[in-house]
């Protein structure tokens, strides 16, 4: 409707799994409507749309494979993936006011894993956040996502992130001691409204 009524040229959808995804572009198909683009969480410490869903395929396959376009939000894990936590938690940050970064979150096993990014990222001679958002925008093929969608809390943070378009590619050997320092670290928050086929979750 909102389409049709001039208001909005195409949608989006954000969270969505893969069979859902799937069904949503079958649907805005046969209503004539532009389903352009897909927001879903992706990091190096969130990586669910890589992982096949009950079909056997991924989200990225899905979207691959239809054409869809893939903005990929919170690259730097609501601010993990960044050097701030190290040695603890600053009182201006995102844990310590508790907003959408759970303190529990900064366990001793997440922050070796980030703690081990940094130092990849050193070797890269970018900073943690760098490479993050490097990661996220990394040559995938026809997997490789459109965009990706960060925040800052200062225009500082914002033009230093900028930095990672000057590094975006990566070596084999890069990548593999990525995934050899990382897993998924369990901070999927939107996890429930991808199991969810209910409107409005
Ligand atoms: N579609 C959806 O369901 C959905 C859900 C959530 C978010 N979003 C969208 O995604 C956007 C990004 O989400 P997000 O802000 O959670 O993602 P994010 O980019 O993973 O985290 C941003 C946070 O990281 C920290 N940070 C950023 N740059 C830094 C740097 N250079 N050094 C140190 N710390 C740095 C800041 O935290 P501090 O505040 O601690 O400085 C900043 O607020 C949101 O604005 C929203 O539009 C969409």
């Amino acid at each position: 409707d909102i389409v049709a009524s001039g208001k909005a040229l195409y949608v989006g959808i954000s969270s969505y799994g893969p069979e859902l995804t799937a069904e949503a572009m079958e649907f805005m198909e046969d209503e004539g409507c532009p389903l352009l683009i897909h927001q879903p969480s992706y990091s190096i410490l969130n990586r669910w749309i890589e992982r096949p869903g009950e079909d056997g395929e991924s989200l990225l396959d899905v979207t691959a494979r239809s054409g869809l376009g893939v903005i990929g939000f919170g690259p730097l894990a609501q601010g993990m993936l960044t050097d701030r936590y190290i040695d603890g938690i600053p009182a201006d940050s995102r844990a310590a006011k508790n907003k959408t970064l759970e303190k529990d979150w900064l366990n001793e096993e997440n922050l070796s894993m980030i703690r081990s990014l940094n130092d990849i990222a050193g070797k890269r001679g970018q900073s943690l956040a760098q490479m993050a958002i490097s990661w996220v925008l990394r040559d995938q093929g026809d997997r490789t996502l459109s965009s990706a969608l960060l925040g800052a809390s200062s225009v500082e943070q914002l033009e230093h992130n900028l930095g990672a378009l000057d590094k975006l590619d990566f070596s084999a050997d890069e990548l593999a001691a990525i995934d050899d320092a990382a897993h998924d670290a369990g901070i999927n928050r939107w996890a429930g409204a991808t199991a969810s086929r209910v409107r409005g979750n």
